[in-house]
């Protein structure tokens, strides 16, 4: 069987609970992790070494900050994997989310994104990556 590439967990947090989050995803994966900085430029196309990107951030206003469609729009991304999730007090209020995230990720195949509540269980951890797992083999058979 052809050997997967380490998929990149890319988060952006305040207050710590998606980097929390984000963590345990890339400790189950064996994923490399990089913190978004709403600062930085990225000059180097940071999705060259990665076919599968998990993309985290805090609901904003019912929406993913800018900085997360920087990042994407910044990556070329065409026959890659987005596995976008959020942290927030409360899920299931994610219907601004996808749009934003798809007119970003052009020419990538998008997970629909998942929401995780503060203080994720590592349970709701693994059943997503599970979930990831079973989205890219259906992409990359
Ligand atoms: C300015 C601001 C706006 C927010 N808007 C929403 C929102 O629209 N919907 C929601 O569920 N949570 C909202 N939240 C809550 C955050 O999504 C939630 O606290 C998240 O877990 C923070 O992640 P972090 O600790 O990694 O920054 C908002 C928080 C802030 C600071």
């Amino acid at each position: 069987m052809e050997e997967r590439m380490v998929p990149l967990v890319a988060y952006f947090s305040i207050g710590g609970a998606v980097r929390r989050t984000a963590e345990m995803i890339s400790a189950v994966m064996g994923a490399d992790i990089i913190a978004l900085d709403p600062e930085s430029e990225w000059i180097e196309d940071p999705s060259i070494k990665y076919d599968t990107i998990v993309v985290g951030f805090p609901m904003v206003m019912f929406k993913e900050p800018e900085v997360v469609d920087r990042f994407l729009g910044a990556c070329a991304l065409i026959g890659k994997t987005i596995c976008p999730f959020y942290v927030s007090g409360s899920i299931g209020n994610e219907g601004h989310v996808m749009p934003g995230i798809r007119r970003s990720a052009r020419g990538a195949a998008i997970m629909p994104v998942k929401g995780f509540v503060n203080d994720t269980p590592l349970e709701d951890v693994e059943a997503w990556t599970k979930a990831i797992e079973a989205f890219r083999a259906q992409e990359f058979s």
